[in-house]
């Protein structure tokens, strides 16, 4: 069905590389994740000091407003041998943002794991960097504590388990005040965002924000921590329309016309962050056993995730359609828990892959002051059959066939009440499913 440019890849090319003034030496290399912010930026001094490598600096873009020109520069005046950016949004949103929405994977039916894909991407770059740069090491950013680290680790020892991984945040045991001031010992510049209480991960499919006051999951969060999505009471009092079309449960047309999917999720996340759509306020569960509060925001996926359940809701059986939940959920778990590059992951994607192949047309939705609402599908292949449904003229449903269905369909619970259920001493039925017998008020006989 459909062709969804699924395998129309761009491949992941560093569009930006500078040389640190530093020549090239026998030293061992490390290729490190790069964000710009203090935390990588006190990395790449401090695996210097304590490893005595020369440090990579890799900054990946999926997908984020910050400019990044200024960022390559920063690694290199902060000590980085070398310096580069890969743009890999493209690959980002085909081979990990929209086989995630075919899965139907949000983690705990709330978080449409933003953060999550991204990591194994980020490993792939950082493990395919090193073998380009002949690095023996890669290194991150994460912290001990955090899900990310678990991501990363698992994904870069399937890949290359020769890779020595270096964790600084891990490793050194600094606090933030404690980064600062080696910061300002080592002259590395501290820009006003880093005053920032919160910790926060931005790609295209969604930004993730945690830490500071959102720790006390009592408190609403502060308006100020959303960058994407209007406080719905800001949001337009009229209603947005939107049309979105899928082919093998990939969204290709918004409004009937075709975009790339980089532009659609651009265009969707803008669109209903005005109307006040995308705010996830969730308690996860971590994979190293802790509970933490996290919001995100969201806006474009929210609204593909509503727009391509309602179309499997039209185009799927009710065996494949439960099923495919179950399969969800093991879908999300895997993302989630840092599981991508594993045989279990292959299994999932190959009944995905199958179980997308009807899911072909539109759908329409109402955004309305932080409302995302299905007001209308249709598909070519819908199940849906009018002359079945419909309570008026026209109707083809055997009236009568029901009565012999019933009959054979209850006839187990029938059976099963006349010899189990009488069977059962007082006492022994469980109560709450029996209701006591409610007496008739308002009698009225003639
Ligand atoms: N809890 C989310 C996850 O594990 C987001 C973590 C994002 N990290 C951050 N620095 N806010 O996928």
């Amino acid at each position: 069905m459909g062709k969804a440019p699924q395998n129309q890849i761009i491949g992941a090319v560093p569009i930006n590389i500078k040389q640190g003034e530093k020549m090239e030496t026998d030293k061992k290399k490390v290729v490190l994740a790069y964000s710009g912010g203090l935390d990588t930026s006190v990395a790449i001094k401090w695996i210097q000091e304590k490893y005595n490598m020369d440090v990579i600096a890799l900054t990946i873009d999926l997908g984020t407003e910050k400019d990044l020109n200024p960022v390559v520069e920063k690694a290199v005046k902060t000590g980085a041998c070398k310096s580069m950016i890969i743009d890999a949004k493209e690959v980002f949103v085909y081979y990990f943002v929209f086989p995630a929405l075919q899965a139907g994977a949000l983690y705990e039916n709330a978080y449409p794991l933003a953060t999550a894909l991204g990591r194994p991407l980020i490993a792939k770059l950082l493990v395919d960097t090193a073998k380009a740069e002949g690095a023996c090491a890669v290194a991150h950013g994460c912290t001990g504590k955090g899900n990310d680290q678990v991501r990363f680790d698992i994904a870069i020892h399937t890949l290359d388990p020769s890779l020595q991984i270096i964790a600084p945040l891990r490793e050194w045991n600094m606090t933030r005040k404690e980064s600062m001031e080696y910061a300002r010992m080592n002259e590395i510049p501290i820009d006003v965002s880093t005053q920032n209480p919160y910790s926060i991960d931005e790609n295209i499919w969604g930004r993730s924000i945690e830490c500071g006051i959102l720790e006390d999951p009592w408190v609403e969060p502060p308006e100020d921590i959303y960058k994407w999505t209007k406080n719905a009471n800001d949001a337009p009092d009229k209603p947005t329309y939107i049309e979105i079309g899928f082919e093998n449960g990939i969204p290709l047309t918004l409004n009937g016309q075709e975009r790339g999917g980089i532009n659609l999720i651009n265009e969707l996340n803008k669109i209903a962050g005005d109307n006040g759509i995308g705010r996830v306020d969730h308690i996860e569960n971590r994979i190293v056993g802790i509970k933490s509060r996290e919001i995100y925001e969201s806006p474009a996926a929210i609204v593909l995730y509503k727009a391509h359940q309602a179309l499997e809701e039209i185009v799927m059986t009710k065996d494949t359609h439960r099923f495919k939940g179950m399969v969800s959920t093991h879908y999300s778990d895997m993302v989630y828990n840092g599981l991508w590059y594993s045989t279990f992951h292959q299994d999932l994607a190959a009944y995905i892959l199958s179980n997308q192949r009807f899911v072909v047309g539109t759908v329409r939705l109402k955004l309305i002051k932080g409302n995302c609402i299905v007001v209308g599908r249709k598909s070519p292949l819908s199940l849906y059959d009018h002359s079945l449904a419909t309570y008026d003229t026209g109707d083809t449903f055997e009236h009568d066939a029901a009565i012999g269905f019933i009959k054979i369909y209850g006839l187990p619970t029938k059976t099963q009440a006349q010899i189990q259920l009488k069977a059962l001493k007082k006492g022994e039925v469980i109560p709450s499913i029996m209701p006591p017998k409610v007496a008739p008020t308002n009698v009225m006989e003639k």
